[in-house]
């Protein structure tokens, strides 16, 4: 299965994770990535497609002879890149259209999660203002949960205490989209599980724990990301047994029944309440961004064979080994980052080999780099880099990612000093 040529779809962090494990498959000859990042740069040719024109995109496959497109984020798919590429018999690693809308419409993935009996919290749609009062009391005692029902690039989503601010985003959100989601908060933990899936089976990558929230503790807004490790101890196994009981094989029998299944990865947000029965919070039809980067190097078999299997419905014949180890990240996000990051400054430090110790070894992933008229690397979007590491506990690679961060400098960036703080 040698000369291999892949093209990876997408520019940010996880799209360098994903050439970093496809650069170390035996069979991969050729790698591609567009639009890219610094980052990618070193493992791949950028290209100057962007992740959202699907012809573009297509016609980008056809030119290099691409034998797989991995998809890293969700827009493509939604609009509907995986159809475009199966209807010339490119494979494609990322669900057709039809299945990216679990992502792209909250409201069709609660219809989904009702038809196949998948545990959620309760909702409301509304779509008039003079329903908002009776809703909000039907939910009133706990946080209000609002979702919006459009792809809104993390800020779709408003948990709050403020009757008024709950009333006035479901306000806005009707107005801009016709319709909005009112949800029962669940309390618990979070944790995300990644699930490749295809028409043949599918395969749980081990659980991890994103950090969302910009500051310390979970304080601050939402963010994309600060940080990440997996495996996430809070996912027992019995806990996973459940999941898999309750929600991913539910899952795959609807998304396979489709007249092409689901071929990609599930992102299964988990919330995991002190009952220990756990609950879907979202779906996104893609790896999550920095959970990809602390995923991936716990993946022992190659990664082209994963990707490739999923494309192409082989998973079922297909052994995946994970390794023992513990991986950590820790994202650098530019100066006043999630609401409006300061861009084009530039990153010293960040060129370096990976460390490595007896201890574990970190490195850099690239999120949003590029490179200034004379070679240096700056800064070209919100979420800069991440420092990721691996080590045989959990303790040694959050220590290697953040040994690693401190030798990398960038003028009012900041970045989670508690990355893991609720498995140590
Ligand atoms: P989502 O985009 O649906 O993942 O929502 C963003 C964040 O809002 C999640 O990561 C949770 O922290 C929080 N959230 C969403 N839905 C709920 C819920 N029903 N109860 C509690 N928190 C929630
Ligand atoms: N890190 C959360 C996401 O990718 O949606």
């Amino acid at each position: 299965m040698a000369g291999k040529v892949v093209l990876v779809v997408g520019g940010g962090g996880r799209e360098h994770a994903l050439c970093m494990g496809l650069s170390d498959s035996r069979h991969v000859s050729k790698l591609h990535c567009t639009p890219g990042n610094a980052g990618t740069a070193s493992l791949a040719t950028n290209h100057s497609v962007s992740a959202s024109d699907i012809t573009g995109l297509l016609r980008l496959a056809q030119e290099v002879s691409a034998d797989l497109v991995v998809a890293g984020p969700e827009a493509p798919l939604c609009a509907g890149l995986a159809d475009e590429l199966s209807a010339q018999g490119i494979p494609c690693f990322g669900p057709v259209a039809a299945l990216a809308h679990l992502e792209g419409s909250k409201l069709h993935a609660k219809e989904v999660m009702r038809a196949a009996n998948v545990p959620t919290a309760a909702f409301h749609v509304l779509e008039h203002g003079s329903d908002i009062d009776t809703a909000l009391n039907d939910f009133s005692g706990q946080p209000w949960v609002v979702k919006r029902d459009v792809l809104a690039g993390g800020k779709g989503v408003v948990v709050t205490e403020d009757r008024a601010e709950a009333f006035s985003f479901i306000q806005s959100s009707i107005e801009s989209d016709g319709r909005v989601l009112l949800e029962e908060f669940l309390p618990g933990e979070e944790a995300s599980m990644l699930v490749v899936m295809d028409g043949s089976g599918f395969v749980c990558l081990p659980a991890s724990q994103d950090h969302k929230r910009a500051y310390d503790g979970d304080n601050g807004p939402n963010t994309g990301g600060m940080g990440a490790y997996c495996p996430a101890p809070v996912v027992t196994n019995e806990i996973r047994d459940l999941t898999i009981q309750t929600i991913i094989e539910p899952m795959h029998a609807y998304l396979c029944a489709a007249e092409q299944p689901y071929r990609g990865v599930l992102y299964v947000g988990l919330m995991i309440p002190e009952s220990g029965r756990p609950n879907v919070v979202e779906f996104n039809v893609r790896f999550g961004d920095p959970e990809c980067q602390i995923t991936l190097p716990l993946i022992e078999s190659d990664l082209f064979e994963l990707l490739n299997a999923a494309a192409t419905d082989g998973l079922s014949k297909l052994e995946v080994k994970f390794s023992a180890l513990h991986a950590a990240t820790v994202v650098l996000a530019a100066e006043g980052y999630p609401s409006s990051p300061v861009k084009g400054r530039t990153v010293r430090g960040a060129d370096s080999e990976p460390l490595s110790s007896s201890n574990g070894k970190a490195w850099v992933s690239h999120a949003g780099t590029g490179r200034g008229p004379n070679g240096e690397l700056i800064s070209t979007g919100g979420r800069v880099l991440a420092c990721s590491a691996t080590g045989p506990t959990l303790e040694a690679a959050v220590e290697m990612a953040y040994a690693l961060l401190d030798t990398i400098e960038l003028e009012g960036s900041h970045h989670r000093t508690d990355i893991g703080f609720r498995a140590l």
